[in-house]
């Protein structure tokens, strides 16, 4: 009861605060006092049309602080302790909005309807073929032209440390079939965790795999690239693409390939290996294959050598996605005048595997009336 009106009387002071001090820069080295976490919110900006953009920043216990915006729900800020206490910023992004509404590689944002490709944006349901904006090589990426990442979500706090966004996707949104209502909560935990749970239904069969989008670079504040860090995928097979990095359809065995991740290995020791698939992809852009089981399994670990920051993914989903931010190249400016080169970031998009509709022995990612799409990933964060 103590602990829930610290919530309350956090949260009303955290709004006061933000409304009256909009430029109020939030705490990067000092913990918050008790057990609780906090919510503040400021505004963020405006888009072309005059809708104003809102960040919510949650604060745990130990000082970790989360921003989230209602534009494309999308992680503009993950700060956490590095070995010795000092907090940076973990994940890529922009200071402004401006930067999120112009072409941005899916920085922090969540994905859907359809997370990662559909080979040539198409599929059938029940016999009929629906059309998918071709927005990537002729083929359908992250939802098309206007996914998830690019509309409002209504936020509201769910309960301490949650954050609870959603949208209705409307029939036919992007070339989907049915009226979709998306849930995703973001908690962070007390425990240094991010946990999100998506859920969806619909009132037409459609298809549905979201995720999350978040680029890491856990050397804080985006130093260098990402090769040094060390990863673990617990994983024995990966998905083999194409050329245009759609899957062949067959589920290789990583032992003896660049994409054995089974023991803990720097990224930047193989991805430069003489191997079709890493020179398709430009280097790591690929599903890795957990078990299918639905229970929540370790899917990822990620260590940066400096710092000692630590992520560890769990997920109830068949795939990660692990993409090396190969098409970073030094064109876009983020946070704090940090210019994101080759490899600056990496993202561990927990998901079904690419172009499931097509591929009739993947795991299924329709969603019928009356089912309920329900999945859960945890990003825990820690030190070495
Ligand atoms: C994909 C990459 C793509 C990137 C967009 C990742 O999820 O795997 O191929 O280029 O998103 O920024």
């Amino acid at each position: 009861m103590k602990n829930y009106l610290y919530i309350v009387i956090g949260s009303v002071c955290g709004l006061l605060l933000a409304s009256c001090r909009p430029d109020q820069k939030q705490t990067e080295s000092t913990p918050q006092p008790d057990t609780m976490v906090t919510t503040a919110t400021k505004p963020f900006g405006k888009t072309a049309d005059g809708k104003e953009v809102t960040e919510y920043t949650l604060t745990n216990k130990n000082g970790v602080t989360m921003s989230v915006i209602n534009y494309g729900g999308i992680i503009t800020r993950l700060s956490t302790p590095d070995k010795n206490g000092v907090f940076e910023d973990i994940v890529l992004g922009y200071d402004s909005l401006s930067g999120y509404l112009k072409e941005t590689p899916y920085f922090g944002a969540i994905v859907g309807r359809y997370g990662n490709r559909i080979a040539n944006g198409k599929f059938t349901l029940d016999g009929q073929t629906y059309s998918l904006a071709q927005n990537n090589n002729g083929q359908h990426l992250h939802g098309g032209l206007k996914g998830f990442d690019k509309v409002f979500w209504t936020i509201e706090q769910a309960g301490p440390g949650k954050l609870r966004l959603t949208y209705v996707s409307n029939d036919m949104e992007e070339g989907y079939p049915g009226n979709l209502n998306v849930e995703v909560t973001y908690e962070l935990t007390d425990d240094n965790e991010l946990k999100i749970a998506y859920t969806a239904t619909t009132d037409k069969k459609t298809i549905v795999n979201l995720t999350q989008h978040s680029y890491f670079n856990l050397s804080g504040n985006a130093k260098r690239d990402i090769l040094d860090h060390a990863l673990t995928l617990y994983a024995d097979k990966f998905v083999p693409v194409t050329n245009v990095l759609i899957p062949t359809g067959k589920l290789n065995d990583v032992a003896g390939t660049p994409f054995d991740f089974r023991k803990e290995t720097a990224i930047g020791l193989r991805t430069n290996d003489k191997d079709q698939q890493l020179e398709f992809a430009g280097g790591y852009d690929h599903c890795w294959v957990l078990s299918s089981s639905d229970s929540i399994k370790h899917a990822a670990t990620v260590s940066e050598p400096v710092s000692g920051r630590v992520v560890d993914v769990y997920t109830t989903e068949p795939g990660i996605q692990f993409y090396a931010g190969n098409f970073l190249d030094g064109s876009i400016t983020g946070k704090q005048g940090v210019v994101y080169k080759h490899r600056y970031g990496l993202c561990l998009e927990t998901e079904h595997f690419p172009d499931s509709p097509n591929q009739k022995s993947f795991p299924s990612t329709e969603l019928k009336p009356g089912e309920v799409y329900k999945t859960y990933t945890t990003y825990k964060f820690s030190v070495r």
